[in-house]
């Protein structure tokens, strides 16, 4: 019993990864999947695909490291959030696609449940927004549009889950029907005070609650699985970005991390007591251990990392994604580009689905180098948007200072850059893998082979603290002029 087995169910891949008895990533199996889409806005999986890899990617890290299931304490999952399936009780089979957070296709719903001014109540209940992102009218939509669902999900035929919740279905063969805390905070359907489904909620988007799964802690039993050669319990469950914020040891009231994938989500914890936003900020539960829950602020922003592809694989200025911080260093300082990557609308602070991405400030001498070093600012100046829209909501009494991880958190340049114009400290841990670590510790603390949470936080280690170089005029002189291109994208 000397490993725990993490599963990170992404939305652009299936990850499993062991971890010893030190906690330390040992072997990792990994494998993408493929991406549906079937209109302009939409984006689907295919549920059995979701499963497929990501049993194969457990049994194939057990293989790595010469494991059986005897070897394994525990299995944490931790997974794309707010991704919607629907699937027949009897059969395991799901009635659609999933639905991915990021489609838009209930954009319509939403516009017209905000004109007929139900927002506010909406976000009181679930500290969300009416934003095709969350869960709540895709399964709507799905309810709507597959030819008798409704009544099959009303005569509780159908189940309803987030990929949490279908991994633990299909991991324990049917056996299990649950979500954590953290997973249920990102449907549009929990009321995140009372820690339990809102009627209200059900009742507003006509979603059966016969169709919904038992909300646990993110520590607590989930039944068990016996698909990897022996019977293993599934003993931690959250959601990626609250992973995340554990695996950063975020335990403390102002403590903030952000990470940096394809886009960038910031968690910062506020204690016990949610915190409304007056600054489109999401209220969300930051984790629930123990039978006690915390409460975050979460900014969401949807491109970071996809950025960098785009230097890539559009503009081809980079081979690599790793090359894209030498090619910033060597811009012009003299010339002060700015992009808004808006390829896919803009999130929080500003929530425009139907923004588009902008540059300015182009001369003749402007080229790749320029065009690199704005898209990877773009990436700071939307993180400052975050920051400075949580100070808003939530004034800490200390400094706060962001932790962060994901694939851009490896550029020095970027995280330099990131300090630099948030005009604060950057740490960067030596564990990158925070998402996975954060359910493995969860399931390796409730099986009793990890420390408990203080043990746990005293491990977490700096790799590199990064310190603002820049003076305050010229820095928020050039956020200024950040808000200013925002601005500018969203009126075209
Ligand atoms: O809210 C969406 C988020 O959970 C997706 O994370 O890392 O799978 O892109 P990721």
């Amino acid at each position: 019993m000397s490993h725990v087995l993490a599963i990170d169910q992404g939305t652009t891949s299936s990850r499993a990864i062991l971890f010893d008895a030190a906690m330390h990533p040992v072997h990792t199996a990994q494998t993408e999947f493929t991406q549906h889409f079937p209109k302009a806005g939409w984006v689907e999986h295919d549920p059995e695909e979701i499963w497929s890899t990501t049993l194969a990617m457990c049994r194939a890290a057990l293989d790595k490291g010469g494991l059986s299931a005897s070897d394994i304490a525990a299995i944490g999952i931790t997974n794309q959030r707010e991704t919607t399936v629907i699937w027949d009780r009897k059969t395991g089979k799901a009635i659609h696609n999933a639905i991915v957070w990021q489609d838009r296709r209930t954009a319509d719903i939403c516009a017209a449940l905000k004109k007929d001014g139900h927002e506010a109540q909406v976000t009181a209940l679930t500290g969300l927004l009416l934003d095709p992102y969350f869960s709540g009218t895709k399964v709507k939509w799905l309810l709507d549009t597959v030819p008798g669902a409704r009544d099959r999900a009303k005569a509780g035929d159908l189940l309803f889950g987030t990929i949490d919740s279908f991994l633990i279905w299909r991991l324990t063969e049917g056996r299990v029907h649950a979500t954590d805390a953290t997973n249920a905070a990102r449907t549009l359907l929990f009321d995140i005070r009372a820690g339990r489904w809102s009627e209200e909620m059900c009742a507003f988007l006509g979603v059966p609650t016969a169709m919904l799964p038992d909300v646990r802690d993110c520590d607590a039993a989930f039944g068990e699985t016996t698909l990897l050669g022996g019977s293993i319990p599934i003993l931690g469950v959250a959601g990626d970005q609250q992973a995340a914020t554990i695996g950063q040891a975020c335990f403390q009231p102002g403590m903030m991390k952000s990470t940096y994938g394809t886009g960038c989500f910031a968690l910062l914890n506020t204690g016990d007591s949610p915190v409304c936003s007056d600054n489109r900020m999401l209220t969300t539960i930051a984790y629930q251990i123990g039978g006690q829950r915390a409460y975050a602020l979460e900014g969401s922003i949807f491109i970071a990392g996809a950025v960098v592809q785009w230097l890539r694989d559009g503009l081809k200025i980079i081979e690599r994604a790793d090359q894209s911080g030498a090619l910033a260093r060597s811009a012009d300082p003299a010339q002060d580009v700015v992009i808004v990557p808006a390829f896919t609308g803009l999130g929080a602070p500003y929530w425009d689905p139907d923004c588009r991405g902008a540059m300015f400030g182009l001369t003749r001498n402007t080229g790749a180098a320029e065009i690199a070093k704005a898209a990877l600012e773009s990436v700071a100046f939307q993180t400052r948007d975050l920051v400075e829209a949580m100070h808003a909501d939530w004034a800490a009494e200390a400094e706060t200072i962001l932790r962060v991880d994901g694939g851009m958190s490896a550029s020095d340049w970027t995280m330099q850059s990131l300090s630099d114009l948030l005009g604060a400290p950057v740490d960067r841990p030596v564990m990158q893998e925070t998402t996975a670590l954060g359910a493995a510790w969860l399931a390796g603390m409730r099986a009793g082979v990890y420390p408990d949470r203080d043990g746990f936080a005293a491990t977490w280690a700096l790799d590199r603290r990064f310190e603002p170089t820049l003076d305050a005029a010229p820095r928020e002189a050039r956020y200024a002029r950040w808000k200013r291109a925002v601005a500018a994208a969203m009126s075209v």
